[in-house]
């Protein structure tokens, strides 16, 4: 019996992916996709999603800043994007005079909307498989570094060569693990400013808690605009440019959703891993995660003990403790995922088809074995690179600065006193706004915890003997180490590094060199980079182009089998259906809430759950307008089957017309394991309804001009 559903599990696995998994790419759907999307009710045709020659939807999707997705819903330029991806913006507009994380910003007209220097959105204009050109004159003999060479160089020769207008950028990304390569023609636009964003009580209502989860209530959006050159093409801030005409921007539906609904879900999800061998997966779930997860707790109970007591704390620390508690939290989700839906037997069960399928004297027989050895080998370092990163790159802020000290030193060591002054001038700016932000007593102590945690953690060789020092058990209570250390060093204060910075460049290089907390950092990081980062990255090297063979050689044993590309930041489409699910046994979750859910949840001055009077009002005045749904309520958020990860954030979900219905912003708890696993019985993505978008803009914010720009629709009806 055992055998026989072992067996069932594999022939589904062999087949065609069910619906709702994979991150299609966008040219391809014609023939991978298109009969199965129609026959789930999609209306459209693959071209109609994309095409080079006419205007389609693909001409809506914007990557915004290069992180999160976006679309265009209107013919002047209008974005909708998450709150979470406009947040720094919104963050860094604010102030306690003028809060618009808490009361939320709405530009009156054009010469209201805020300029956001650094801020882009790039269109995709065409995708091009170039595999054959930059696999030109790579054959199995090569070692892994002459392949990889020949590739780079191929790879400048299409970018070069690809045929181009000035305003347009092309990259070249590598799919299944380096078998394949598409270059991608791009246009940048760099004057983005934003319209609007509601106060976080419901742009980020439920906050950390209710993060991945559902049943949800967040509002999660705001408005951009783009701005142009007077010939619609990219070009730098000026209070002159008009806002950009779009080839295509996205109708919205005014007619929700049902359970069983087609959704497609288009955008730039950034990385997943969905054909790593079952070592691998372990690692993750028994060592890597946990690791991650221990240490991020530890500084995230630091943060909110300050951030709960100072509303000025709050401010500055709101997007970074949100940052840090968002990997936090779907790690867990992830770990138990993979245990539930048994991740790692159900590889190694696909691991075992694919041995029987190959024939006695394959190649591919010691591809798994190697593997095996491979991850077995890379685990004790691939730990200690999670426990320093985690630490040091991340949770002490300090670091950061240090980490810019040592750049200063090599740059002014290597290239001089101009090297030196051009790369001060990038780092002041940078210096500035990391300051404005910072609170050296939050940072001490968060310090103090760490690399307590470290040295207790990690093996002692690789521990820096200073932070041996730092927290020997003798010196740690008589003179407290870390706010020693952060009374010495000019790092953890904004006054006296910009003093060292505008010494003269020998005199600022010899104050860095003297600093304790430069050599301290410069001590971690060379033990770091000999003991760890030298194997690791031979180890990860063999691991990644074992990992091209693996992918090359699951293709071609199970060529019935469709498979879909990694994300890796490029524009993909994805698809399923609106679809509750079973997130414990006996329980059965709805897919879409309402407002009268928001009132359930709400706890007065609550910072995570607190309503405001408006938007109670609006409720009990039943004021809803066009936006409620059959029923009366006003749906606020609902969730799909449609493969999604972090970078989709903020992409439309669009019905089987074309037409917006919702915003993706989240995934369920239970099924953050589909960056290694997707599994359509509790892989839900989650999406806030447009409606509830577009009343908060009218009827919550009175912000009905924006309203006017946009195309509304009833195609159910
Ligand atoms: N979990 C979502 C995503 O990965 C939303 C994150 C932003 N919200 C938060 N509370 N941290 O990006
Ligand atoms: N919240 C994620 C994002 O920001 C989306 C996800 O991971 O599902 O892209």
């Amino acid at each position: 019996m055992k055998s026989f559903l072992v067996g069932i599990l594999i022939f589904c696995m062999s087949q065609v992916s069910f619906a709702g998994e994979g991150m299609w790419l966008p040219m391809l759907l014609k023939s991978l996709n298109e009969a199965e999307m129609q026959q789930m009710g999609m209306k459209l045709t693959a071209e109609d999603i994309y095409s080079v020659n006419k205007g389609s939807l693909k001409d809506a999707i914007v990557h915004f800043g290069g992180f999160c997705t976006s679309e265009l819903i209107s013919p002047n330029g209008l974005l909708l994007t998450n709150h979470h991806c406009g947040y720094g913006q919104i963050q860094s507009h604010s102030s306690l005079e003028n809060n618009y994380l808490k009361n939320g910003f709405w530009a009156k007209s054009h010469q209201d909307e805020l300029p956001n220097e650094g801020l882009t959105a790039t269109f995709i204009s065409e995708i091009i498989d170039v595999t054959s050109e930059v696999l030109d004159g790579v054959s199995e003999g090569l070692s892994v570094s002459e392949r990889q060479s020949v590739i780079d160089k191929n790879i400048n020769k299409v970018v070069e060569g690809m045929e181009k207008k000035a305003y347009q950028d092309v990259y070249v990304r590598p799919f299944f693990h380096g078998n394949q390569f598409f270059a991608f023609k791009t246009i940048t636009y760099r004057d983005v400013r934003l319209v609007g964003a509601p106060p976080e009580s419901i742009g980020k209502f439920g906050a950390d808690t209710d993060n991945w989860v559902w049943p949800r209530h967040t509002g999660d959006f705001s408005l951009f605009r783009i701005y142009a050159g007077p010939d619609n093409l990219p070009a730098d801030y000026s209070p002159d440019n008009k806002p950009y005409k779009p080839k295509h921007y996205l109708p919205i539906s005014l007619d929700g959703v049902e359970e069983g609904d087609f959704t497609m879900v288009f955008g730039f999800p950034g990385r997943t891993q969905e054909y790593l061998p079952s070592p691998a997966i372990e690692q993750i779930v028994n060592t890597l995660n946990p690791a991650k997860i221990g240490i991020r707790e530890k500084a995230l109970g630091i943060l909110d003990k300050y951030m709960r007591t100072d509303e000025e704390t709050r401010i500055k620390y709101a997007s970074k403790f949100a940052r840090v508690a968002n990997y936090w939290k779907k790690w867990i989700g992830e770990s138990k995922g993979l245990k539930r839906t048994k991740g790692i037997a159900k590889k190694q069960a696909f691991e075992k088809s694919f041995m029987d399928a190959l024939p006695p004297n394959s190649k591919y027989k010691n591809i798994l074995p190697t593997f095996e050895k491979l991850y077995a080998e890379m685990e004790p370092l691939a730990y200690v690179r999670d426990y320093y990163s985690e630490v040091t790159g991340r949770n002490i802020e300090v670091m950061r600065v240090i980490s810019i000290a040592q750049r200063l030193v090599d740059t002014y060591d290597n290239n001089g006193e101009d090297g030196y002054n051009a790369f001060k001038q990038r780092v002041i700016p940078f210096l500035d706004n990391f300051y404005k932000n910072y609170d050296a007593n939050i940072d001490a102590e968060v310090f103090e915890a760490l690399t307590e945690m470290y040295v207790e953690n990690v093996d002692s060789k690789y521990v820096p003997k200073s932070l041996m020092g730092l927290v020997d058990e003798d010196t740690k209570l008589d003179n407290g180490r870390s706010p020693d250390l952060f009374s010495k060093t000019v790092m953890a204060d904004r006054t006296r590094m910009m003093a060292v910075l505008e010494m003269t460049p020998d005199a600022a290089i010899r104050s860095l060199k003297r600093d304790p907390a430069y050599r301290f950092g410069k001590e971690w990081k060379e033990l770091f980079d000999s003991e760890v980062a030298a194997r690791l990255s031979t180890i990860q090297f063999q691991i990644d182009s074992l990992q091209r063979v693996y992918m090359d050689a699951q293709m071609k044993t199970f060529p019935n089998r469709t498979f879909y590309p990694d994300a890796n930041s490029t524009m993909r489409v994805t698809y399923g259906k609106v679809a509750g699910y079973e997130p414990v046994d006996a329980v059965l979750y709805q897919p879409v809430t309402y407002l009268d859910g928001v009132i359930e949840k709400y706890k007065p001055g609550d910072y995570e759950f607190d309503v405001d009077d408006k938007l109670l009002e609006l409720y009990e005045t039943k004021n809803y307008g066009q936006y409620a749904d059959t029923n009366g309520k006003v749906p606020v958020c609902f969730i799909g089957t449609n493969h999604t990860t972090g970078g989709n954030s903020g992409s439309p979900a669009i019905d089987a017309h074309g037409n917006l219905i919702g915003l993706n912003f989240d995934r369920a708890w239970e099924g953050t394991m589909s960056d290694y696993n997707y599994d359509a019985s509790i892989c839900r993505n989650i999406m806030v309804d447009i409606r509830y978008v577009l009343f908060i803009v009218d009827k919550y914010a009175g912000a009905g001009h924006l309203i006017d720009e946009m195309t509304l629709l009833h195609p159910k009806k």
